[in-house]
């Protein structure tokens, strides 16, 4: 069946005459018809075990079949027939967003980017080629081999739907972010055609990408820059009880605006955790300096001049183990949601939302399963610089004079029957936090789409330039807006 202009002018007039809803059913049954061994139903081992595959249990819907493709050319076929057929349709690579009905859906097919395991090092070009079905760890074992690294996300278990929003990494600070490290991107788009989009090919696609998230196809492919380090870096993750409490915000603004300025070869990522069961708080600080040293650096010393628990600071070359160390603890099956702000670093303000937030944490810890996780991370003026640089994104960050701070704000209940109640009530923390900030002047608008709730505006948070360049890509890789209409996630807005 093809039925393009039909659904364009559907789609022109959907606002008067709603369509007949599309049965769902139907559409995984005409993808099993091409691909009988890919598609997998409820009960199938295929379809439990990507079940598994959610970091946050409310982001485990019913969708009626996954569609596990091998290459390419079956995600096109597979994107094709949807669009051709009205299905509503979601795609997964590691499922660690938090944003319900992202990367799920109820009824539907659900395309499972997990066979795309390819990661191809090219030491001499500089690239890595990464399938969006890795984890993290699995590229760093891939290019530490070669001693260089790519800026990924920080935490061994999470996927590259990290590269489609922002990308927060050991790397920042020298490179900037993760998807201003992306060279180039394979996209299938709405009408099954494959693209690779750089900065030569398709630049304004693959400068949509960078932010745009899921708006204009799937990708199949990452084609992403590496950098060498030596042979021993300094890496590792320490751990603080409440004696460093005192200390914490001090510690992390200084490292906003100083060692994240000027001693680029640090990564921190500052981050505080109020544990329900023990009624404390505690941190499970990472590390990362990509120099060799002979001792601890200036701008890591301050960190171990504190008091600390447990502190596995070490000469290494690998960094895949890194990533699972921080990653420990971070399993998949509790309800979680995550909000974030931006704000820019102000030394008092950090400390009033800390104990903002602990006040707040300590509200619900009665419920089972109960964990507040607050970051505080940087993005500095050079790296939004390098980003320009590298072609630029749609993030809206350009102009900043000074660092701002992603603010991230989680919480998690091991019951899902608890996470209505305290989503809402962590809602209307981040909300009234907003509130405070914009009061401050210390607002910035940014709302980063890694750690943003399913009804955080970010793609309107990019400016109304961004928004209607994204509009302008979207009309012309995808006319009939099969991605707006047919595939949940953060759409761009009318
Ligand atoms: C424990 C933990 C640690 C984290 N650490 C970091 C960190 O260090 N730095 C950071 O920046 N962020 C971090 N994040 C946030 C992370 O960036 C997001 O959760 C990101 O979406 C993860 O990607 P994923 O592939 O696992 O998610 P998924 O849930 O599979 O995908 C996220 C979204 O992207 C879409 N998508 C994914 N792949 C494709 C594709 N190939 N084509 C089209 N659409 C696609 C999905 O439809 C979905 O809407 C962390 C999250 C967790 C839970
Ligand atoms: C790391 O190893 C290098 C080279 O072997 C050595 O000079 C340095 O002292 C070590 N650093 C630490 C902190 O142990
Ligand atoms: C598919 O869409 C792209 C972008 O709109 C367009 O350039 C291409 O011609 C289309 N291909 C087919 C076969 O319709």
């Amino acid at each position: 069946m093809r039925l393009p202009l039909i659904v364009a002018v559907a789609a022109a007039i959907a606002h008067a005459r709603p369509r007949p809803p599309p049965s769902q059913t139907n559409c995984c049954a005409l993808l099993e018809d091409i691909y009988p061994d890919k598609v997998s139903y409820p009960g199938d081992a295929t379809y439990v075990q990507e079940t598994q595959n959610y970091w946050s249990s409310t982001c485990v819907l019913s969708p009626t079949c996954f569609f596990t493709p091998d290459v390419t050319a079956e995600v096109a076929t597979a994107v094709k027939l949807f669009t051709e057929n009205n299905c509503k349709f979601s795609v997964r690579a590691g499922g660690h967003h938090s944003s319900v009905g992202a990367a799920s859906n109820e009824g539907g097919p659900v395309i499972a980017l997990t066979n795309f395991k390819q990661k191809d090092v090219d030491p001499v070009n500089n690239i890595v080629s990464v399938g969006p079905g890795n984890r993290f760890h699995e590229v760093y074992t891939a290019t530490d081999a070669y001693n260089k690294v790519a800026v990924l996300g920080r935490y061994a278990q999470v996927g590259t739907g990290l590269l489609l929003g922002a990308g927060l990494s050991y790397l920042n600070n020298p490179e900037g972010l993760s998807v201003d490290n992306v060279v180039a991107h394979e996209v299938v788009l709405a009408n099954g055609t494959v693209v690779v989009a750089s900065r030569d090919n398709y630049p304004d696609l693959h400068k949509a990408l960078k932010g745009g998230g899921d708006n204009f196809g799937v990708v199949t492919r990452y084609d992403l820059k590496i950098f060498d380090y030596p042979e021993n870096v300094l890496g590792g993750l320490v751990t603080y009880g409440e004696e460093a409490m005192p200390f914490y915000d001090d510690l992390t603004y200084n490292y906003h605006v100083d060692a994240a300025v000027n001693d680029k070869s640090t990564h921190i990522l500052p981050q505080w955790g109020y544990n329900g069961a023990t009624r404390q708080r505690e941190s499970f600080t990472p590390f990362i300096y990509l120099k060799d040293q002979p001792q601890l650096p200036p701008s890591l010393q301050p960190w171990v001049d504190v008091p600390w628990v447990h502190n596995t600071i070490r000469n290494t070359s690998a960094l895949a183990p890194l990533s699972f160390e921080n990653h420990d603890g971070y399993v998949n099956g509790d309800a979680q949601q995550q909000r974030t702000i931006t704000v820019y670093a102000d030394r008092a303000f950090f400390k009033e939302i800390s104990r903002l937030y602990y006040e707040f944490a300590q509200r619900w810890a009665h419920i089972d399963g109960f964990y507040a996780l607050h970051c505080k991370m940087p993005i500095t003026p050079f790296m939004v610089e390098k980003g320009i640089e590298n072609g630029g994104n749609v993030l809206g960050l350009e102009g900043i004079r000074r660092p701002v701070s992603i603010l991230y704000f989680g919480v998690q209940a091991a019951n899902i029957e608890d996470a209505p109640e305290l989503f809402k009530a962590q809602e209307r923390f981040v909300e009234n936090l907003r509130d405070l900030a914009r009061r401050r002047g210390l607002l910035h608008k940014y709302i980063m789409w890694n750690y943003a709730a399913y009804n955080q505006k970010v793609i309107d948070s990019y400016g109304p330039g961004n928004v209607a360049f994204l509009k302008r890509v979207s009309r012309k890789y995808d006319p009939t807006g099969a991605f707006q209409r047919l595939v949940g996630g953060q759409k761009i807005p009318n």
